[in-house]
């Protein structure tokens, strides 16, 4: 699949008739809320996790140095916490631009801290994206990401904001954890 997936997304949903749809949001669009939105709630997805497993040549690196964002991968049991929100169609204008490196809109279920549920929409970087990376050891994640600079800014501080939301919205995403200790850890002689 092409690395940009803005007409992908465009075909992928019709919002004809349709006022307002939950977006879930994982990764930057917990801390980067530059969309309008009519309402905000912490929520979570069942059977999936996060993990730096997407390659950023638009945003947090460039195609020379990629750096690596988050994307979700299924993993049966597991949960993925992050924040809902409720926007117009006409959001997923800016955001299918914001997010075209190879995110596809899909539908989930999603799940309101207090219980209660509804249908929206996730943005997800499947393993068939040019830009996907895949596994790799902490360590050797943290050494990349330290390395990486975009134009949206150092591929560090798009890990440490991150790593800060999941806490404060009462996250233990070991995997995101475990990065920022090694970022922390290492000194500029190390990458
Ligand atoms: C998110 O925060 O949900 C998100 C992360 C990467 C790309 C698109 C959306």
């Amino acid at each position: 699949m092409a690395a940009n997936t803005i007409e992908l997304n465009r075909r992928r949903h019709n919002f004809e008739g349709v006022e307002s749809i939950w977006l879930f949001g994982y990764g930057s669009l917990i801390y980067k809320v530059d969309f309008p939105f009519l309402e905000q709630r912490p929520a979570s997805i069942d059977g999936w996790v996060r993990r730096f497993w997407q390659g950023s040549h638009d945003h947090r690196g460039t195609p020379e140095a990629p750096g690596r964002v988050v994307t979700l991968i299924r993993k049966s049991g597991a949960v993925c916490k992050g924040m809902a929100y409720r926007v117009s169609p006409a959001v997923f204008e800016h955001l299918d631009h914001r997010e075209k490196n190879g995110y596809l809109r899909l539908s989930v279920r999603l799940t309101f801290d207090d219980g209660s549920q509804s249908d929206g929409l996730v943005y997800i970087a499947t393993e068939d994206n040019e830009a996907f990376l895949g596994a790799a050891a902490d360590v050797d994640i943290a050494r990349q990401i330290a390395r990486a600079v975009g134009p949206s800014g150092p591929n560090s501080e798009y890990l440490f904001r991150l790593a800060d939301s999941l806490r404060r919205l009462g996250d233990h995403c070991s995997h995101t954890f475990a990065i920022e200790s090694c970022l922390q850890s290492i000194g500029k002689n190390d990458i």
